[in-house]
């Protein structure tokens, strides 16, 4: 959907609605290099995917501020207009104590909610603290959220004009528990989640100690959003096996103590046509020529490219990539010195014990690979764990052979749409995870089961040596599914689906 018809459409529709977005993670995060302060983008899908809407939406979005120079440059209440020059929006920032985040953010969401959800055989660590620690921070969100309604009710009946009606939409789950706190303040606020992540099977869900409280807190909302629609299934088995909600399976709704929460799959997005536009772009163009002249990332020459970037997450499938990687030169080795895989990615959670070790074990592999292949002036795996801007990744995009996106499981992965919009020269192929959201789309993608070594190595092969037209044709169609669902789309079809309710 292009940008002016979503602002047309929900002008038109939704013109009358005070929209408050609320996550854990902030677009923006204003950090002190030495005594200069920068504005930093946040890197994950949900700021990414969620920016370009915020932007036009005018709206309120709350988030934790984490940067080290947030409170600084932010008015009294926390707030800030965003993006610097534009201005669109205003970014209310809660600030949380170091004990906050050890026990909400790195314990019970980190530790707890994201292995459990994502089914990857790590194990959660429970711990009850933790727990209360997190029902703790969803009020403090949940205290914000109705401040800012207030001020806003406020403001309207101050200046005679007709009060908004409040409508807040939660992001991913860091904010299970928020809904319950905002309905038991006023339950006229339209409350809604979405869920980034998968949400596991039932089988998985009741091992979790808090897993009443957990639903209990979700149910207050009106509106439950996943990736697709197996997650949906998953939350409403859990529903009946837990709770004995009454699950009406004819249109996706769970009636719980008298209040019904609609359940409905929203496969999340990118700004196709901007990353499409960026991608071709003369900036990108220049990268390119750069990276051909003198490439300050990749020192072995290669004639072959393959290219991944993740955030350095156990769920992102790296070992068994880099697993895959290992089996392919050993398969053939007429590859060996000729074949450069680059990961790029940016460290993660690093104070969780998981992560540590995890990083550890991907140095070490990499170090084995390369040491094992190694020759005077070439060995296949190059790692580059800074951020870089996302006009550089585009022109890798387009320089690469193949893209790997092969995570153990996701809610989506928004990498690989990113990439799909910018092959604009279509010479690459995506090797793609079934266990993504996106493999649900992007079939024409090579699909891969990312534990099957012998045939993630072959799946990597094929999309080396596949014809270009071959490329051509799987690529464009699956621009073309983008386009008719990009980040435009994803929100309209959101907040229509809420104003309904
Ligand atoms: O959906 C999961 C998610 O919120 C993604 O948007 C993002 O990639 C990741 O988690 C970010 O995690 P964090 O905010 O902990 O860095």
């Amino acid at each position: 959907m292009e940008k002016e018809r979503f602002n047309n459409l929900i002008k038109e529709k939704l013109g009358n609605i005070n929209l408050i977005v609320v996550s854990n993670r902030e677009p923006i995060a204003h950090e002190y290099v030495g005594k200069k302060i920068k504005a930093v983008k946040s890197i994950g899908g949900l700021t990414i995917a969620l920016e370009p809407i915020m932007r036009n939406l005018h709206g309120t979005w709350i988030a934790y501020g984490g940067g080290s120079a947030d409170k600084v440059v932010s008015d009294g209440n926390g707030k800030i207009k965003l993006p610097e020059g534009e201005e669109s929006y205003t970014l209310k920032r809660i600030f949380l104590t170091k004990n906050d985040l050890n026990e909400y953010y790195y314990g019970y969401a980190n530790s707890v909610l994201w292995p459990l959800c994502h089914t990857v055989y790590v194990k959660p660590v429970f711990n009850s603290n933790q727990f209360l620690s997190y029902n703790e921070v969803n009020k403090k969100f949940a205290d914000s959220i109705i401040e800012e309604i207030k001020e806003s009710n406020n403001a309207n009946g101050d200046n005679g004009a007709a009060v908004l009606e409040n409508v807040v939409w939660l992001q991913d789950y860091h904010l299970a528990r928020c809904a319950k706190y905002l309905k038991e303040y006023d339950e006229n606020i339209k409350t809604s989640i979405f869920w980034h992540i998968p949400w596991p099977n039932p089988e998985i869900f009741s091992v979790c100690p808090e897993k009443m409280k957990l639903l209990e807190g979700l149910l207050a909302n009106d509106l439950i959003g996943f990736q697709i629609i197996y997650h949906c299934q998953n939350f409403l088995r859990a529903c009946e096996w837990e709770l004995e909600a009454q699950v009406n399976w004819a249109d996706y709704s769970v009636t719980y103590k008298g209040h019904k929460t609609k359940v409905m799959p929203f496969p999340i997005s990118v700004d196709a046509n901007y990353l499409n536009h960026l991608a071709k772009s003369e900036d990108v163009d220049k990268i390119i020529d750069n990276i051909q002249k003198n490439d300050e990332i990749i020192e072995p020459s290669y004639e072959f490219l393959a290219v991944s970037v993740d955030r350095l997450d156990y769920t992102k499938g790296i070992i068994e990539k880099l697993t895959a990687i290992d089996r392919l030169l050993e398969n053939h080795p007429e590859l060996q010195g000729k074949f450069v895989f680059v990961q790029f990615g940016v460290l993660s959670r690093v104070h969780i014990d998981a992560y540590k070790k995890f990083n550890d074990d991907i140095s070490g592999l990499i170090n084995n690979i390369n040491w094992k292949y190694r020759t005077s002036d070439w060995y296949p795996i190059v790692r580059y764990f800074k951020q870089l801007d996302l006009e550089v990744y585009l022109a890798y995009y387009r320089l690469c052979n193949v893209m790997i996106v092969s995570p153990l499981h996701d809610g989506m992965n928004l990498v690989s749409k990113e990439y799909i919009m910018s092959d604009t020269d279509y010479n690459g192929m995506l090797i793609l995870s079934r266990f993504a959201g996106a493999s649900k789309e992007m079939y024409d993608a090579l699909l891969v089961n990312p534990f099957d070594t012998e045939c993630f190595a072959k799946k990597i092969y094929n999309g080396l040596f596949m014809s270009r037209e071959e490329k051509e044709r799987r690529i464009s169609k699956m621009q073309n599914i983008i386009m008719e669902n990009d980040i435009y789309d994803w929100a309209y079809n959101f907040l229509t689906a809420l104003y309904l309710i």
